[in-house]
């Protein structure tokens, strides 16, 4: 699921399904790119070369991530920061947690990708952390910069460019569903409502759109059911001249994320940005701290009974934590309370502002740690609420 307005580039014919000629007389190949099965939102582009021409398909393996056998419930911290850059924007990514409705990985590609790729379990969310770059895609080419949320709906084709020299470090959110605004943020038509923390000017749709009408061999490889497929197409993926529609891959910047702020501590949902199936994604920024004169600014302990909380920990101090850094991830899962460290609700008293940007991922499922996390564990997180050492 993509976006709730209605979007258009490049040349389109005024009526759909109906005759677009190429200079040479041909027909442009229109598709029709819909979700749930021509009920949900859709999009249709019209093709320099049909989209079908399929040369060689191979199956390159698996690619879900092998998860570390069941330990004791506890807190978990994975310091990403520390993980060598390299590789490509999708063969990069280091995944750390997953479960059956998200897969959470980081990457800090060096290399553009060598091949074009798609993802055809679900939509993606890649939040920028640092870096800049371009994403090609079938629908135009984004640009990116530092606090983008790029989202990029199931089965679109694209490839990550980053810029020479910018370091490009990435959260990437694989879901198995869809990704969206929340409803509640939204009218019966789908607009984006007052009280929404964002709204249609602060999203960003692709920003040019280039035909490329080249022949050669041209591999797309495809996620599908946790596999990766590779096939070679006999023309240039990104031949699109025109599309519209609803579908298609869009940015956010964390910074037009407008916080909102009360008289006592706010709760997590004022923060949320996007849902999906079986997930939340919020944003923690930059703001004001509570102005009751007797307010607690640091959140209270709270139980997540029912769903496991991962902060990725972006700039600026983390006003509840200590022992965290950029790039730190956490998992707070559910059945055990988490809070605010040993002292930090009594230093957050009488605080004007807090300067943190950090990610919020809420699963409603239990997520497993990936065994390719386990190297950059702080082991001693679980303890490090404890303000007196256990006794021997
Ligand atoms: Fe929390």
């Amino acid at each position: 699921m993509a976006m709730p307005f209605y979007h258009r580039m490049g040349n389109v014919p005024p009526k759909r399904h109906t005759q677009f000629r190429r200079p040479d007389g041909a027909l442009y190949r229109e598709q029709v790119m819909g979700t749930k099965g021509f009920s949900g939102i859709q999009s249709i582009l019209y093709h320099h070369d049909a989209p079908t021409e399929i040369a060689e398909a191979s199956l390159l393996g698996e690619r879900a991530p092998r998860y570390e056998a069941p330990g004791a419930l506890r807190h978990r911290h994975f310091r990403t920061a520390g993980l060598a850059a390299g590789g490509d924007a999708v063969e990069g990514r280091r995944y750390v947690l997953g479960n059956e409705d998200v897969r959470i990985a980081v990457a800090s590609p060096t290399e553009a990708m060598a091949y074009y790729y798609r993802n055809g379990d679900g939509d993606e969310l890649l939040f920028v952390r640092e870096g800049e770059g371009a994403v090609e895609t079938m629908f135009g080419t984004l640009r990116y910069g530092p606090g983008d949320y790029i989202v990029l709906p199931v089965g679109t084709i694209y490839r990550v460019v980053p810029d020479e020299g910018a370091g490009t470090r990435l959260l990437v959110v694989e879901t198995n569903s869809w990704l969206a605004p929340p409803k509640r943020y939204r009218n019966d038509r789908g607009q984006l409502l007052e009280h929404s923390p964002y709204c249609e000017r602060d999203i960003r749709p692709p920003g040019k759109l280039e035909t490329f009408t080249d022949e050669g061999e041209f591999e797309v490889r495809l996620r599908k059911d946790g596999r990766l497929h590779a096939h070679v197409y006999a023309r240039h993926p990104l031949n699109v001249v025109g599309w519209d529609g609803y579908l298609y891959p869009w940015i956010l910047n964390i910074g037009d994320f407008e916080p909102i702020t009360g008289r006592v501590h706010q709760p997590p949902p004022v923060h949320q940005t996007f849902e999906g199936d079986g997930f939340v994604v919020c944003s923690f920024c930059p703001r004001l701290y509570d102005y009751h004169p007797q307010a607690i600014p640091a959140p209270y302990a709270h139980s997540n009974v029912d769903s496991d909380e991962v902060l990725y920990y972006v700039r600026g101090h983390f006003g509840s934590r200590k022992g965290i850094e950029e790039g730190s991830l956490t998992l707070h899962p559910a059945g055990i309370p988490h809070g605010p460290h040993p002292g930090k609700a009594e230093a957050s008293i009488g605080k004007k502002e807090t300067t943190e940007l950090a990610v919020m991922i809420d699963t409603f499922r239990p997520l497993r740690v990936a065994e390719q996390a386990q190297g950059i564990e702080d082991g001693g997180y679980a303890r490090s609420w404890l303000t007196a050492p256990p006794k021997p």
